[in-house]
């Protein structure tokens, strides 16, 4: 799979590289990018191949600095735009991959960079990541989940304050809230996703993704439900796992 304007795509083994490559405008999420995402991500969903896929962005200064704004705000109507995203929900299509995404951060986080980060399972930030919404500046709110995404990954309060004052957080201060799981120095920042990748990959693929499904779900539920969840899924992950063995 290649040829796309704004996206590489490659595959090494089992795992996945999604590089976000307009890595002179900081790698910039564009109507293009959402487009090259969205049939990247469906190729990538429906291969058993690939046990999990890493997302990074192009050049030294960005994983993504947000919304390309020469673009923003320009969708012919709003009737248009809602037909667009209707017919290609990237967001959504985040949030059904089956395989642990893992964002490789580094430079600037910001705005729809932060929220596409924020659909990954596993983030891990280089020294240098700075991350940010910047959205209330613009006088918008984030439309990419980011309301949605953010509270349950940091907490009402920090979320709440990372939005509304414009609060832009280090890479150590993402890790201190959570925001992120790991933070290296940015010349491993590739190894560290690499080996954490491999590792995934290296386990039973049903009791992944299952275990996967089970925390995004089951944190939407009421606790006896997501045991109930849980416990199906257990057994699922039984009868595959004796199946294939
Ligand atoms: N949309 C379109 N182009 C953007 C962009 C954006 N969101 N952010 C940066 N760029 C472009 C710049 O215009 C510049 O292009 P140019 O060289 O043709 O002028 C290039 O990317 C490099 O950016 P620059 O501002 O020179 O880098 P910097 O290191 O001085 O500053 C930032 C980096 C991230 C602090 C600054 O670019 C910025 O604040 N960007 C806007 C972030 C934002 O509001 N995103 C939208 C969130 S919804």
């Amino acid at each position: 799979m290649d040829g796309f304007e704004t996206v590489i795509y490659e595959r090494k083994g089992n795992i996945g590289y999604v590089t976000l490559n307009r890595p002179r405008v900081l790698n910039v999420f564009s109507v293009q990018m959402r487009d090259d995402l969205y049939e990247i991500l469906h190729a990538i969903k429906v291969d058993d191949e690939i046990r999990a896929v890493i997302f990074k962005g192009a050049g030294e200064k960005a994983f993504c600095a947000g919304a390309d704004l020469s673009e923003f705000l320009t969708a012919p109507s709003v009737v248009k735009a809602r037909q667009i995203r209707l017919l290609r929900d990237l967001w959504g299509l985040f949030r059904s991959m089956p395989q642990p995404l893992i964002a490789a951060l580094h430079g600037y986080v910001l705005g729809s960079g932060m929220e596409i980060a924020l659909f990954c399972d596993i983030r891990i930030a280089a020294e240098n990541a700075i991350f940010g919404l910047p959205e209330m500046g613009l006088a918008i709110i984030p439309g990419a989940g980011g309301t949605q995404t953010l509270p349950r990954v940091i907490g009402l309060s920090r979320s709440l304050d990372m939005l509304l004052t414009n609060r832009r957080m280090d890479a150590q201060e993402a890790l201190d809230f959570g925001l992120v799981s790991r933070v290296v120095p940015g010349d491993r920042l590739l190894e560290t996703a690499e080996e954490v990748a491999q590792k995934i990959a290296s386990y039973y693929m049903t009791a992944v993704r299952n275990a996967k499904q089970a925390i995004h779900q089951g944190l939407d539920m009421p606790l006896q439900q997501g045991m109930d969840l849980e416990r199906r899924l257990a057994v699922n992950t039984k009868i595959s796992g004796a199946n294939t063995g």
